[in-house]
C-alpha cells in the first residue's frame, strides 16, 4: 500500500470508518487530543506544556464514544472529516523523549475528531502523560482491552466512595465498564455485589466467572418490579450504584436504596432523559453523581489505569475481549452498536501479539 500508513478513517460524518490509508504524522506538528476535555470547569493545559510521542500502534480498543463523536451527535458537536478515531490503545514508543523507543505502553487520548487523530491507524502521537509501561506479563490484546473500561469503574467506584461490606449493584454489567464494576467492587472490599444487564448469557458468566454474587435480568419489567428484584437479589437493599445506564434500571436502583445509597451514573445506554420521582430520592437521602472520566487529569487517569492494571496482571481481574485485524473495521463498529457483551479490539500491525 502506498500513500501513506494503514489506517481507519471517518470520512463522513454518520458513517462508519473505512479502512485505507491515512497520512503518517509528524510528532513535531501534530498535537494529539487534548486531554482533560474542554468542558465545564475542567483546565486546559496549552500544547507547548504537553510532550508527546510517537507510537506504532499494535492493538486498539474501540469504545461506544468513538461511535457518538463519528454519529455527529457528540456535545462537542460533529467531527472535522477525515480523522482517524479511537480513544485508547497499545504499542511501542517508536520516538520519545521520555522513554526509550521500544517501550511497550498503553496511551489513551482525547477526544479525536476535533482536530486531532486516534489509535486506529499504524502511528498515533500521544500525550506522554497517557503512556503505561506495561509488563511482560500483560498481553497487547488484554492491555488495551482494560483501558477505558477499567478507569471508568474505578472513578465510578471512588465517587461513590465505597465502604467496606457495602452493598453493590453494577447497572450494564453485561458490557465493558460494568464488568469490570462487578471484579473491582469485589477487589475494594464491597459486600454483596448484584449484576444488572439484558444479556442474560453475560449476566450467567458475571456469576459463574466475575464474582458477582447474583443477577437480574432487565427485561422490560416495571420500575417498581426491577425495584423489587433489586432487593431481594441485594439481600435487602443496595448502598452503591454504578450506573451506565441511566433510564428506568436507575430510577428502579434507586427506589432499592437503603438509607444514604450512592448512585453514580457514568453513561446513558438506556435512556438520555427519564422521570425521577422525589419520594425515593429523598427518603433514601440518595446521592446521585455524573462524572466523564474524560474530564479527569491524565495523572489520575493514570493511578486508576494502573491499579487495575496491577489485578489484571495477578490474575484477579478479566476483561472479555474479541480481536480483529484493522481491515474489518466496518463489520467491529457494527457490532459495536450492538451491545457486543466484550470490548472489540482492532490489531493494527498483522505482525503483533
Ligand atoms: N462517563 C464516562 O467517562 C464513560 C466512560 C466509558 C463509558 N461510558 C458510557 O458507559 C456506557 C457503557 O460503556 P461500555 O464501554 O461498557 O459499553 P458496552 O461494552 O458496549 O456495553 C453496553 C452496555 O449497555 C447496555 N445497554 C445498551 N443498550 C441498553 C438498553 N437500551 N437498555 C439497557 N441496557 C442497555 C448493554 O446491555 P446488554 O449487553 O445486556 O444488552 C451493556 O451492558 C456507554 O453509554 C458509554 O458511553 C462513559
Amino acid at each position: 500500500m502506498t500513500g501513506g500508513m494503514r489506517a481507519a478513517a471517518v470520512r463522513e460524518v454518520g458513517s462508519p470508518p473505512l479502512f485505507g490509508t491515512f497520512a503518517y504524522p509528524d510528532r513535531a506538528t501534530t498535537v494529539p487530543p487534548r486531554f482533560p476535555i474542554e468542558h465545564g470547569d475542567a483546565p486546559a493545559r496549552p500544547p507547548s506544556e504537553r510532550a508527546s510521542s510517537l507510537v506504532a500502534v499494535t492493538c486498539a480498543a474501540l469504545n461506544p464514544i468513538d461511535l457518538h463523536v463519528a454519529s455527529g451527535g457528540f456535545f462537542q458537536g460533529p467531527p472535522q472529516v477525515p480523522y482517524v478515531p479511537g480513544v485508547e490503545g497499545v504499542g511501542r514508543v517508536l520516538e520519545s523523549d521520555h522513554l526509550p523507543a521500544g517501550t511497550r505502553v498503553r496511551f489513551e487520548l482525547g477526544h479525536p475528531g476535533y482536530g486531532g487523530n486516534g489509535a486506529l491507524a499504524e502511528q498515533v502521537v500521544v500525550d506522554d502523560e497517557s503512556m503505561v509501561e506495561l509488563p511482560a506479563s500483560v498481553a497487547d490484546d488484554d492491555a488495551a482491552a482494560l483501558g477505558v473500561a477499567g478507569i471508568t469503574a474505578a472513578r465510578a467506584l471512588d465517587l461513590a466512595d465505597l465502604g467496606a461490606g457495602e452493598g453493590v449493584l453494577v447497572l450494564g454489567a453485561t458490557g465493558a465498564v460494568g464488568a469490570v464494576a462487578v471484579q473491582l467492587a469485589r477487589l475494594r472490599g464491597a459486600g454483596r455485589v448484584v449484576a444488572a444487564g439484558r444479556n442474560p448469557e453475560q449476566l450467567r458468566r458475571a456469576v459463574a466467572v466475575l464474582g458477582a454474587d447474583a443477577a437480574v435480568e432487565l427485561d422490560g419489567r416495571s420500575v417498581a418490579d426491577l425495584a423489587a428484584a433489586f432487593r431481594e437479589a441485594a439481600g435487602g437493599g443496595v448502598d452503591v450504584v454504578v450506573d451506565p445506564l441511566w433510564g428506568e434500571p436507575a430510577v428502579a436502583a434507586l427506589a432499592a436504596g437503603n438509607l444514604g445509597v450512592r448512585l453514580v451514573n457514568v453513561g446513558q445506554a438506556a435512556g438520555t432523559s427519564v422521570e425521577m420521582p422525589s419520594v425515593p430520592l429523598r427518603g433514601h437521602r440518595a446521592v446521585v453523581r455524573a462524572i466523564s472520566t474524560a474530564m479527569d487529569d491524565l495523572s489520575l487517569r493514570r493511578e486508576r489505569y494502573s491499579e487495575v492494571l496491577g489485578h489484571l496482571a495477578a490474575g484477579r481481574l478479566l476483561v472479555d475481549h474479541v480481536t480483529r485485524p484493522l481491515e474489518d473495521v466496518a463489520e467491529a463498529w457494527a457490532a459495536q452498536a450492538s451491545s457486543p457483551g466484550r470490548r472489540l479490539l482492532l490489531r493494527v500491525r498483522p505482525d503483533s501479539g
